[in-house]
């Protein structure tokens, strides 16, 4: 799916993010599986991530980057209509985590679903959040983003352990004046799904049926670093942008490899790309607003930067969307 936002002009007005307290090194993961810090940097560039506590569950990450993104847009729970939580690591399936944030927020008159699209998540709610808001459905929504993958992971399996992260990201995405969302590029390849999947977790059973996550690291990876560029040359030609454009590139944090192949493919410029798998690993759905906010925090997000996002994930899915920043709410729009 391709398409340029030619409709109202829809923007971000607030960003939020939050991680567990609880640091986890990669000397710390040496002392679980056969691993080290040298490994881990070289094949990876992570070099520490943030673990959930045993009783803190999705929402109790995802609430405070709610918060926080409330806050910078001036708003209140109140007054958002639509709350979708992009996650695979849900309190549980139902109530869905949307709906408890919803009421923990106070957002009585909202809408609220989760959206199930892997790492690749929080960019297809954007997109969903768009539309809403385009069509007049939605007047302002909070889009949150977040996984506390480390519930679901093999303690024992050193090939995925040492990748993953817990983390969660949330913005207000409501009209604006000018600027905003310029468009998206969203795909999805089920043919490849079984090479990063949770079998047990749903209504097909499996013989030995075994609740955490399976990873085939090198068909992940050659599918990665194919749509890493795919997917933003497509959005940005949609948009008549070049790569030139682009201020401030967003690449999903999996692999600092897989992001170093993807910009230098690209021809974007170090300087311009976010990188802060070194910090938090891999954190599925909460990688690209983490991200954003790192870009916010050391100046890179002014106004009208044209920002380039690009996630990939378990189903296999994909999606790019581009940008041009405006300030937050709060921040004096
Ligand atoms: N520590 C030490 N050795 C290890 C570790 C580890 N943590 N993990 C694997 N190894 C070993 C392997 O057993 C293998 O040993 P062998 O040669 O004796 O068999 C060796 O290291 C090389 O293994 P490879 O799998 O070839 O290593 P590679 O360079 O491909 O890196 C990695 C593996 C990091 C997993 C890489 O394939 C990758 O990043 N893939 C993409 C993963 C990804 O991005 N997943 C997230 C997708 S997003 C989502 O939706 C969740």
């Amino acid at each position: 799916m391709i398409g340029s936002a030619t409709g109202p002009r829809i923007g971000i007005t607030g960003l939020g993010v939050h991680v567990p307290e609880r640091v986890l090194t990669n000397d710390d993961l040496a002392q679980i599986v056969d691993t080290s810090d040298e490994w881990i940097v070289e094949r990876t560039g992570i070099r520490e991530r943030r673990i959930a506590r045993d009783d803190e569950a999705l929402t109790d990450i995802a609430l405070p980057a709610a918060r926080a993104a409330l806050a910078d847009a001036g708003a209140h729970g109140g007054e958002i209509d639509l709350v979708i939580c992009a996650t695979v690591t849900p309190d549980m399936m139902f109530p869905t985590s949307s709906a408890l944030l919803a009421d923990a927020l106070g957002a009585r008159e909202a809408a609220a679903y989760d959206l199930l699209a892997g790492c690749t998540g929080f960019m297809y709610a954007l997109a969903q959040a768009y539309g809403m808001l385009a069509s007049g459905l939605s007047r302002r929504a909070l889009v949150v983003g977040g996984d506390v993958l480390s519930k679901i992971l093999d303690w024992e399996d050193r090939s995925t352990l040492v990748l993953f992260g817990d983390g969660a990201g949330a913005v207000v995405m409501e009209r604006i004046g000018e600027g905003g969302f310029l468009g998206f590029e969203l795909g999805a390849d089920g043919g490849g799904g079984m090479h990063l999947c949770y079998p047990g977790s749903g209504s097909r059973r499996f013989e030995n049926p075994q609740s955490i996550l399976k990873m085939n690291g090198r068909e992940v990876f050659k599918f990665a670093t194919r749509v890493m560029v795919s997917s933003a040359r497509a959005v940005l030609a949609q948009c008549g942008k070049t790569v030139a454009d682009v201020d401030v590139y967003v690449p999903h944090q999996a692999n600092k490899r897989i992001i170093d192949y993807a910009v230098g493919k690209l021809g974007i410029p170090d300087e311009r790309t976010v990188v802060n798998v070194d910090r938090y690993g891999n954190t599925s759905s909460g990688s690209i607003p983490l991200a954003l906010a790192d870009a916010r925090d050391d100046g890179r997000l002014s106004e009208g930067a044209l920002v380039l996002m690009t996630g990939m994930g378990a189903g296999l899915t994909w999606g790019s969307a581009l940008i041009e920043w405006t300030p937050s709410r709060a921040a004096g729009r």
